[in-house]
């Protein structure tokens, strides 16, 4: 064996990149409008549920392959079974959709960052955002040109990222102390901040009021699986490249849990950074906090927080902090999906790390430049809401499937326990063989149901058919690439290096 597998550089390393993977934009700006437009404080009901019922399982599940088959998704599936790397693919191509447009996001978090200093969004922060700075076209059949600024701020983030992954694991072990601590840092003071202002109560009863009709709303439960799915970096290739360079003994379900549950307790501290400050904003303006908050989603961080911003003392400082924070929340998450779209090509084809980033970043990056034009926006949005709506649950349910009835979700628990101070109880082959994949697809078969008779947004058949073309196009192609020859040293590798035999 001529060459070693990468492994993390300290006993923390793990956990901190996974917390830094899956605390991410999806905490600070769309699990607060998610729960404020599903129902408040009873949305933590189905969110919970969705947490146990299919996040905690999964994650688990995506460890244990990782660390048990010790590869990238397409490897470490295909070990366990021959024709069983087309699901590690699948996920991989769900994270090389997303980095396309994550990218554009954390884009705009930076020139945000910059325009904070002099609180350039000015009064009316709506039309400063879509029409001074995004400089949005008519729909998504008008591109337009490339946006310069977000352009400059697009190629500094991807030089970021490809420095970052191309350092290797040991490097990423060292950044994400950084990455996965700062934000929370500064979400502590952002929320401290927040409730000390006057009209914060308004704004947490906003987020927090239990409204319990909203639990018989099917699109309430769609959400909360989403927003899992989403926010724990689930259904892609991350979770299980980063659990494959744990070492041989590593604990495993004390991670899960610490993971999961930092993530969710992440994004409940920035409901009430976020919230108590809308609520502020809405007292300054005598208002109510459901008309400030309104559309919410995107327009929640890049232009009804700014709006707060400028009533705040001391708005430049804060303005700063926020896009701070929403810079080092996108960094690690970004890096985290190229790392395990560039180790799935390493593993896959024992390639060396630089060359497996280039063939990465590089269509990864021109891809996304569609997101830096003028109709950049609507396709942000099409093509995040059917990646986030069926590409992440499907590869979910294909992983149980496949872990449930053809691997054995007994060997994951087994090679789990093996190492692990918790135990995992038999329940594990229960919810990944029958109760995970039928809340699953159901899941799927609301969302096709609400999305066939309402189009998404309103947009037009054929942009959103572009979606669709996208959904369709991932399990293919990724069928067509587990076809493809694996190379010599990576099959001989698995039999010298395996850690606990299959
Ligand atoms: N979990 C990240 C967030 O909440 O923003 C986004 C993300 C990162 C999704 C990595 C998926 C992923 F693999």
């Amino acid at each position: 064996m001529e060459k070693k597998r990468e492994t993390w550089s300290w006993r923390g390393a793990f956990v901190f990149a996974v917390i830094g993977s899956a605390v991410g934009l999806g905490n600070a700006w769309r699990f607060p409008y998610v729960v404020a437009q599903n129902g408040g404080g009873a949305f933590f009901i189905p969110y919970l549920f969705a947490l146990l019922t299919a996040g905690i399982p999964l994650m688990m599940l995506e460890f244990g392959i990782g660390h048990k088959y010790l590869g990238a998704p397409p490897i470490a599936y295909g070990r366990a079974k021959k024709d069983a790397e087309m699901v590690g693919w699948w996920g991989v191509g769900a994270a090389f959709v997303i980095i396309t447009y994550y990218g554009v996001v954390m884009a705009w978090a930076i020139n945000y960052l910059y325009h904070a200093f002099t609180l350039a969004w000015g009064t009316d922060t709506t039309s400063f955002f879509l029409f001074d700075f995004l400089k949005l076209s008519d729909g998504p059949g008008i591109l337009g040109s490339l946006n310069m600024p977000i352009l400059a701020a697009y190629v500094i983030g991807w030089i970021l990222i490809c420095w970052i992954i191309y350092s290797g694991v040991k490097g990423l072990g060292k950044v994400v102390m950084v990455t996965a601590t700062l934000p929370v840092v500064i979400l502590i003071i952002l929320a401290l901040r927040g409730l000390t202002l006057n009209g914060a109560m308004a704004g947490l009863d906003y987020y927090l009021s239990p409204n319990f009709a909203a639990l018989g709303n099917v699109k309430v439960w769609m959400a909360a699986y989403g927003q899992v799915f989403f926010s724990l970096s689930l259904g892609m290739a991350v979770l299980i490249a980063y659990a494959s360079y744990l070492p041989k003994d590593a604990e495993i379900s004390n991670n899960v849990f610490i993971a999961s549950l930092a993530d969710a307790g992440i994004a409940f501290l920035a409901g009430f950074a976020i919230f108590s400050t809308v609520g502020y904003m809405a007292a300054e303006r005598g208002t109510t906090v459901a008309e400030v908050a309104g559309g919410g989603g995107i327009g929640l961080a890049f232009f009804v927080y700014p709006q707060a911003i400028n009533l705040l003392p001391g708005a430049t400082f804060f303005g700063i902090l926020f896009f701070l924070l929403l810079v080092t929340l996108a960094v690690d998450s970004q890096f985290s999906l190229v790392e395990g779209i560039v180790g799935s090509v390493m593993d896959k084809w024992n390639m060396k790390r630089g060359t497996a980033l280039a063939c990465v970043a590089i269509p990864g990056f021109l891809i996304g430049l569609v997101y830096v034009t003028s109709g950049g926006l609507y396709w942000l949005d099409i093509i995040d809401k059917f990646v986030n709506s069926y590409g992440l649950v499907a590869v979910g349910l294909a992983q149980c499937i496949v872990v449930g009835w053809i691997i054995g979700p007994d060997k994951i628990r087994e090679h789990v326990n093996a190492l692990s101070e918790i135990k995992v109880g038999k329940w594990f082959d229960f919810f990944i063989k029958y109760l995970t994949p039928v809340v699953l697809i159901y899941i799927l078969i609301s969302s096709l149901i609400t999305d066939l008779k309402v189009p998404y947004e309103g947009y037009p058949g054929w942009a959103l058919n572009v979606g669709w073309a996208m959904v369709v196009l991932l399990p293919v192609g990724s069928f067509l690439l587990s076809k493809l020859k694996t190379s010599k040293e990576t099959e001989a590798a698995y039999s010298e290096e395996t850690n606990i035999s299959a």
